[in-house]
């Protein structure tokens, strides 16, 4: 059902009608940066956010993003195209700065015509930015506090998303409540855009209320129809409450761990024991702290891809935001994108 369309099957009524006006005024700042008819994101998420999910966003109104992850230049030039044969409405592409090509993944997008580019997983160096911006592509960047926001739209940023702790992957320690607080009352240069554990359109209406110019969702997109993970995969997101999404576990400090949110399993639990027999055997001299590090740094490679393709979903590492508890069904990109639309509308509606 398109939102635009009353949901009842009755003729739209003037509350109805006027509610989106307001809705499409409270983010039409998102909406024309975007080029999309509504300011929702897909959040990039890698292995599942691919050509069929991107196109399906944005094919349903909102803003589809491919997530690089680990891909090489060929396969991402591959991916692009692919998600161009889908669609022909915008969507971005997400690169992690880590990544040892990102100078050529970069190239890739804007040799494809991609208009937006995230840069994500830490500050974007300055040659990519450089590169991003003299390519004529517009640069969204993560921001974890205000201060940085400040110093990422001086060295060219053209959007931020505030990405709260709640989100699910790879989070910092603040929350989107306290984030929004923070940095929406005091950036007015570029649209800002919120994340992290969003899965109903009232909460995605009051951030808009405060200043947000859209909002960016993953869990919510990640089992749907389109979405290619694996039906184990789906099946834990559907089954999975709030509570069942925390972070990774760091046993102890000399040994830090990047916090991850997803859904408790036995793997999470086998990494605490392996983060334990790791610091034991560097405290009995069998590793030194390099490699103890390494080690449990490499716990999870490939867990991802284990859980989201292959369907391991006790051994593989299952990133989900808080918002899974809000993932009750599969159900299609449109009906979720109608849903949080129709959600809105009928919050600002009601209030006559
Ligand atoms: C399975 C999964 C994989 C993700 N992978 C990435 C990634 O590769 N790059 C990135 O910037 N964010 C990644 N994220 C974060 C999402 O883009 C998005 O910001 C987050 O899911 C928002 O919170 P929510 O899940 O509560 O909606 C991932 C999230 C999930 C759930």
């Amino acid at each position: 059902m398109p939102p635009d369309s009353n949901v009842t099957g009755a003729l739209p009524d003037p509350a109805r009608l006027a509610a989106l006006a307001t809705l499409d005024r409270l983010w039409a700042r998102g909406t024309a940066f975007l080029g999309c008819r509504y300011s929702l994101l897909g959040g990039a998420m890698s292995w599942v956010s691919e050509r069929n999910l991107v196109a399906a966003i944005s094919n349903a109104g909102g803003f589809g993003v491919i997530a690089c992850g680990s891909m090489n230049p060929a396969q991402l030039a591959a991916e692009i195209a692919g998600t161009q044969a889908l669609t022909a409405q915008p969507f971005g592409v997400n690169l992690i700065t880590m990544h040892p090509q990102l100078d050529d993944l970069v190239r890739v997008c804007l040799e494809a015509n991609v208009g937006h580019i995230v840069l994500a997983g830490g500050i974007p160096p300055g040659g990519a930015v450089r590169a991003v911006k003299q390519g004529g592509a517009k640069l969204i960047c993560f921001t974890p506090a205000l201060v940085l926001a400040r110093r990422l739209i001086r060295s060219g940023a053209d959007a931020l998303v505030i990405e709260g702790s709640e989100a699910g992957g790879h989070i910092g320690p603040v929350s989107l409540n306290v984030l929004a607080q923070e940095i929406l009352p005091h950036i007015r240069d570029v649209p800002v855009f919120v994340a992290g554990g969003l899965g109903r359109g009232e909460a995605i209406l009051a951030y808009l209320e405060m200043g947000a110019s859209g909002a960016q969702l993953g869990t919510r997109f990640a089992a749907t129809t389109e979405s290619i993970a694996h039906a184990n995969f789906k099946q834990a997101f559907i089954r999975a409450a709030a509570r069942d999404a925390i972070p990774s576990v760091q046993l102890d400090e000399r040994f830090p761990v990047i916090p991850v949110r997803g859904l408790v399993n036995e793997g999470t639990k086998r990494f605490l024991r392996f983060q334990a027999e790791t610091r034991d055997r560097f405290l009995a001299g069998e590793l030194d702290k390099e490699a103890a590090q390494l080690a449990i740094e490499q716990f999870w490679a490939g867990a991802l891809r284990r859980a989201v393709i292959e369907g391991d979903v006790d051994n593989g590492s299952m990133m989900a935001g808080q918002s899974v508890g809000m993932v009750t069904q599969e159900q299609r990109v449109s009906e979720v994108i109608a849903e949080l639309v129709e959600q809105a509308v009928a919050a600002l509606a009601g209030r006559g």
